[in-house]
């Protein structure tokens, strides 16, 4: 399993230091389900292993061995164990059932199709005690982003680069990434809040909230929306 996050693993960290606004929201989350957690894409651990360190089991997944290498140290560091599997969104290599499944900073965008989206929301589902609930955040660019960077070098953090590509036709970002020692470039695909909304619904959600922020202000047309979703 190849992943175009394993060029940039040690690099994700200074990369997104600054991206801390949502790990209150998921801890908060965490501790209302009382655990155990399933984080689908769970990177380098920046919101598990403050959970795992609040004393809440939880079991990330990843398909980059690089992402899950830095979460392991994280973790060790942090003095918690993250449960840790190499797998896919749309097939995460998890039999237990469980009352939260989250899939936080906007990972779903990876799923480029309805039938991939569909499939990372079926796996949801079925990890899903009845009741439980699906939490993520998804985000879908406004004007405004897209003229301010598009096909321009940005300097995000000190020494750390990204160039944003907007295709708004096909709704896709190509987003590069470079760094002092990698480089990588992904695609990620957005859609609509109704198109969200109806996906959650086909897939047999319950949407509890669509929030506009990490606040939990609601949802009024911000490029953001995190959702709470519980399992009909
Ligand atoms: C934006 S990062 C988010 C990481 C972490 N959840 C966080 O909040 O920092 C997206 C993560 O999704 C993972 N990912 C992307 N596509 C995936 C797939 N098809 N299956 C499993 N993981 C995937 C990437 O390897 C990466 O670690």
């Amino acid at each position: 399993m190849s992943s175009p996050y394993d060029a940039i693993a040690e690099l994700y960290d200074p990369w997104s230091i600054s991206v801390v606004e949502d790990v209150g929201f998921y801890l908060e989350e965490a501790r209302r389900s009382g655990g155990p957690v399933v984080e689908l894409g769970v990177g380098t651990g920046r919101i598990a292993v403050p959970i795992a360190a609040d004393g809440i089991r939880v079991i990330g997944v990843d398909s980059s061995r690089g992402m899950l290498d830095v979460c392991a140290r994280r973790a060790a560091l942090a003095g918690a164990e993250v449960d840790l599997r190499l797998g896919d969104l749309r097939e995460p290599p998890v039999r237990e059932r469980v009352p939260l499944v989250i899939c936080p900073f906007r990972s779903l965008l990876h799923m480029h199709t309805d039938e991939d989206r569909g499939a990372v929301l079926a796996a949801a589902r079925r990890l899903l005690r009845p009741g439980g609930r699906f939490v993520f955040d998804v985000f879908t660019p406004g004007a405004d982003d897209i003229a301010q960077t598009h096909d321009r070098w940005l300097e995000r953090e000190p020494g750390i680069f990204e160039l944003a590509r907007w295709d708004e036709t096909a709704r896709t970002l190509t987003l590069t990434v470079r760094g002092p020692d990698g480089e990588t470039t992904m695609a990620l695909a957005w859609l609509s809040v109704d198109e969200w909304r109806a996906l959650l619904e086909a897939g047999g959600f319950e949407v509890e909230a669509c929030y506009g922020w990490f606040d939990r202000t609601p949802f009024k047309g911000q490029d953001d929306s995190v959702w709470i979703a519980r399992r009909a």
